[in-house]
C-alpha cells in the first residue's frame, strides 16, 4: 500500500534525482525522503553497476514489489524513470492512497529508438499541448518525439538569422489546411490581420527540449530539404531555380547561397536541440526544376553528376558532412537512397520496409515506419463513423501486429534497425483534441511493438489493457478514440462469398491500372472483397477514359437472379462512384443484350462512401458484361472488388 507515510529515497544526487521524484510525486503524492537501509514502507531507486562485459540496456530495469517495500534497480536514470512508468501503470487508486500487488519484473526495451512523430506544419499545436503529449508519451516509454518543424504549410521554428521564416513563412491565408491547400496556397506577414499560423520561439523550443529531457524523451528536429519547402522559397525566392516565389517547392542546389541559408538555419536548429539526430526530410523532391536550371546543370557538370538523383544525393551528402563537423547524425526519409546514401546517414523508411531493407544491407541504420503500419492519418474505424481522414484503414491490431525487423534480415542487420515510430501528418487535424484521437490508443500498440520482443506479445491481453488505459487517459483529459465502440472491419471483408461466378474468367475490354491490380485477372471473381481501404489488395483500380468494362464467362448458360457490386469513393483520391452502370448478358458472346442501364447522381460532398449496385430479375446467360463509368467532370477512378452473380 502507498500511503503519504511511504518515504521515498533515490540513489541518485542532483537534477535527476529531482526528475524521478518528481515524476513519482506527480503520479502520486508528496512523499517523505527515505534511507537507503529503510526496510518498511519505502520506496528505493537504486543505481546499479552496468557489467563491463556485457553491457545491459541503460533502460532495463528491476521492480520488486513486496509488502514492505517498493525497489526498483536500473544502471541509469533512464532505467529507474521506465520503472517509475511500470509502477505507476500497475497501481490500483483506492481512498486513501494506491495498492500495488506484489510482483517482480525484470524489462528492458526491444528497441533503442521507440519515436513519435507530430507535423505542426499543416496545422501548428501550442508547446503547451505538445508538453502534455510528452507527458503520455513518457508513460509509455516512448522516447524520440520527432518534430516535423517545415513544411510548404508554414515553417514552424524561430531561426535568428532569417526572421522572414516566422514574420512570413509561418502564416498563410486559411486556418484549415485543405481550404489552403484546394484555394490560393499564399503566406501572410504575421501582422495581416488574415494571417493563419503560429511557429515556436528559440525560448519556446528549449522549453519543450527541457521538458521532454525530464520525460528521457530527446527531440528530434526535422527541417526539409530539398524539397516540401515552398514557404521558405516564397520568403527567399532566391534559393529557388526560378528564383520567384510561388514557383518552386525545392532548394536550388546549383546555388551555394542554399547552402549558406541551410547550414546557417541547421547551426540555430543544433544550438537548440542537443539530439544526436538531425532529421533533414530528404522526401519526394519533384526535381523537374533542377533539370532546366542553369546553375544545377552547371554544378551537375562540376561534380560529374550524371542525373538528379545524384544533385540530390550531392546536397544530402554535403549537409551530412557539415551535421557530422558538428558531432551530429543525419536522418532522412528513405528517397535519401536516391543517388547513393550519404556514409553515415541514418534511413527512415516510409514508403514500406524497402528502404529500410536497402540501408541495412549497406551497413547504414535503419528506423521503420512504413505507412501500411506506422501513419496514424488513416482511418482508425470504418471510414463512414469517422471524422475525414486522409484515407486508408490503420486499425489498432494492425499496429499492434506489426514487426519491425522483416524476415529476410540476417541477425547482423537486424541489428541495424534502430527502432520504430508512428507519424501523425496533420492535413486532415487541426484541432488538439482530434490529434489525441488519432493518436491514442494507436501509439500504445506502437509502443508495445517498440518495447516488447514479440514471443512477449498477445493481441487479447493489449487490448483489454488498451480498453483501460483509453479509461486512464480520459480521466487524465485525454481524447482518446473510443475503443469499445471500434466497428472493426468491413464485414463482407471477413469472410469470403461463394456465387456463380466465383473463379470464373473475368475479360477485360480495358486493363485495370498496373498501380492497383489487385490480385490481377481474378480479383473479380475470387470471392474476396476488400477492407474499408482501397489499398489493402482485394479492390482493383479503373482510371478514365477506360473505365471499368469487363466480360465474365460463366463457361455454360445458366439462370441468374442477381448481379452486384459495391464500389468506392475517396474524393480526396479521386476515386468516385460510378455516374453510369451497364449490365449486359449474352449466349454465345456475340450478341449481348441490356439487362440494365442506369444513371447515377454522385455526391460528391461524401469524401468516402461505398455503396452497392445491384441488378435483381430473371435471365439466363452465359456472358455477362458489366461497364462502369465516372462522372464526365469528374474523370479519377473508378474501384470495385468483386461481381457477384446468383
Ligand atoms: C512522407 O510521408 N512524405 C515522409
Amino acid at each position: 500500500m502507498l500511503s503519504e507515510k511511504t518515504k521515498l529515497y533515490i540513489d541518485l544526487k542532483g537534477e535527476e534525482e529531482c526528475i524521478l521524484r518528481n515524476c513519482l510525486e506527480q503520479y502520486f503524492f508528496r512523499m517523505q525522503k527515505g534511507k537507503k537501509r529503510d526496510t518498511k514502507n519505502t520506496i528505493i531507486l537504486s543505481v546499479t553497476k552496468n557489467n563491463k562485459k556485457h553491457k545491459i540496456s541503460p533502460e532495463r530495469y528491476t521492480l520488486s514489489v513486496t509488502p514492505q517495500t517498493v525497489l526498483i534497480q536500473a544502471t541509469s536514470g533512464a532505467g529507474l524513470f521506465y520503472g517509475i512508468q511500470t509502477l505507476c501503470q500497475l497501481a490500483q487508486p483506492l481512498a486513501n492512497g494506491f495498492s500495488i500487488a506484489s510482483t517482480e519484473i525484470e524489462d528492458e526495451p526491444r528497441f533503442a529508438y521507440r519515436g513519435f512523430m507530430l507535423d505542426v506544419s499543416r496545422h501548428f499545436f501550442s508547446k503547451e499541448f505538445v508538453k502534455k503529449q510528452i507527458d503520455a508519451l513518457a508513460f509509455y516509454k516512448i522516447n524520440r518525439l520527432h518534430l516535423h518543424l517545415t513544411d510548404a504549410a508554414g515553417w514552424r521554428v524561430e531561426i535568428k538569422k532569417y526572421p522572414l521564416l516566422t514574420d512570413f513563412a509561418a502564416w498563410r491565408t486559411e486556418g484549415k489546411w485543405k481550404k489552403w491547400w484546394n484555394g490560393d496556397r499564399k503566406y501572410l506577414y504575421f501582422n495581416d490581420p488574415k494571417a493563419a499560423g503560429g511557429y515556436y520561439t528559440q525560448d519556446d523550443i528549449r522549453e519543450i527540449v527541457d521538458y521532454a529531457r525530464e520525460h528521457y524523451i530527446t527531440v528530434i528536429p526535422e527541417i526539409e530539404m530539398p524539397a516540401h519547402s515552398e514557404e521558405v522559397l516564397a520568403a527567399y525566392p532566391q534559393l529557388s531555380c526560378v528564383g520567384e516565389p510561388y514557383k518552386n517547392a525545392d532548394f536550388c542546389i546549383g546555388n551555394e547561397e542554399t547552402f549558406e541559408f541551410l547550414e546557417g538555419v541547421l547551426t540555430e536548429i543544433m544550438e537548440l536541440f542537443p539530439s544526436e539526430y538531425i532529421h533533414i526530410g530528404g522526401d519526394e523532391a519533384g526535381k523537374a526544376a533542377w533539370k532546366e536550371c542553369p546553375k544545377c546543370l552547371r554544378r551537375m557538370k562540376e561534380e560529374q553528376l550524371t542525373n538528379v538523383d545524384e544533385l540530390q544525393s550531392y546536397l544530402i551528402h554535403r549537409i551530412e558532412l557539415f551535421l557530422n563537423a558538428h558531432g551530429r547524425k543525419l536522418l532522412g526519409w528513405d528517397e535519401i537512397l536516391q543517388g547513393g546514401l550519404a556514409p553515415n546517414a541514418t534511413v527512415m523508411s516510409w514508403r514500406g520496409e524497402q528502404g529500410g531493407i536497402s540501408a541495412v544491407q549497406s551497413g547504414h541504420q535503419a528506423i521503420m515506419t512504413p505507412g501500411k503500419y506506422c501513419y496514424f492519418d488513416a482511418y482508425q474505424d470504418a471510414p463512414h463513423t469517422q471524422p475525414e481522414a486522409i484515407g486508408g484503414y490503420l486499425p489498432l491490431k494492425k499496429v499492434y501486429d506489426y514487426n519491425p525487423i522483416p524476415d529476410s534480415l540476417s541477425a547482423k542487420q537486424a541489428n541495424l534497425i534502430r527502432g520504430v515510430q508512428a507519424n501523425l501528418w496533420t492535413e486532415y487535424v487541426s484541432e488538439p483534441s482530434h490529434v489525441e484521437y488519432m493518436i491514442y490508443p494507436r501509439l500504445l500498440a506502437l509502443a508495445e511493438v517498440a518495447w516488447s520482443q514479440p514471443e512477449r506479445k498477445s493481441w487479447n491481453d493489449f487490448y483489454q489493457r488498451a480498453l483501460q488505459a483509453v479509461d486512464n487517459l480520459k480521466s487524465r483529459g485525454y481524447h482518446p478514440f473510443d475503443l469499445k465502440k471500434e466497428i472493426g472491419s468491413r464485414p463482407e471483408a471477413t469472410h469470403p462469398i461463394s456465387h456463380l461466378a466465383l473463379d470464373k474468367k473475368v475479360i477485360y475490354h480495358a486493363p485495370y491500372h498496373n498501380a492497383y491490380p489487385a490480385k490481377g485477372d481474378i480479383t473479380l471473381t475470387d470471392g474476396i472483397r476488400g477492407d474499408w481501404t482501397y489499398t489493402d489488395g482485394a479492390w482493383q483500380g479503373f482510371i478514365s477514359p477506360k473505365r471499368l468494362d469487363i466480360t465474365i464467362d460463366m463457361e455454360t448458360e445458366m439462370n441468374i437472379q442477381t448481379i452486384t457490386a459495391d464500389f468506392m469513393q475517396v474524393t480526396g483520391a479521386e476515386i468516385y462512384l460510378p455516374a453510369s452502370v451497364v449490365i449486359s448478358i449474352s449466349s454465345d458472346g456475340n450478341i449481348f443484350t441490356e439487362l440494365m442501364r442506369k444513371d447515377y447522381e454522385v455526391d460528391l460532398q461524401q469524401p468516402i462512401r461505398l455503396k452497392t449496385i445491384k441488378w435483381k430479375g430473371s435471365a439466363s446467360a452465359r456472358y455477362i458484361r458489366y461497364q462502369a463509368c465516372a462522372t464526365k467532370q469528374h474523370r479519377g477512378w473508378i474501384f470495385t472488388d468483386e461481381i457477384i452473380v446468383q
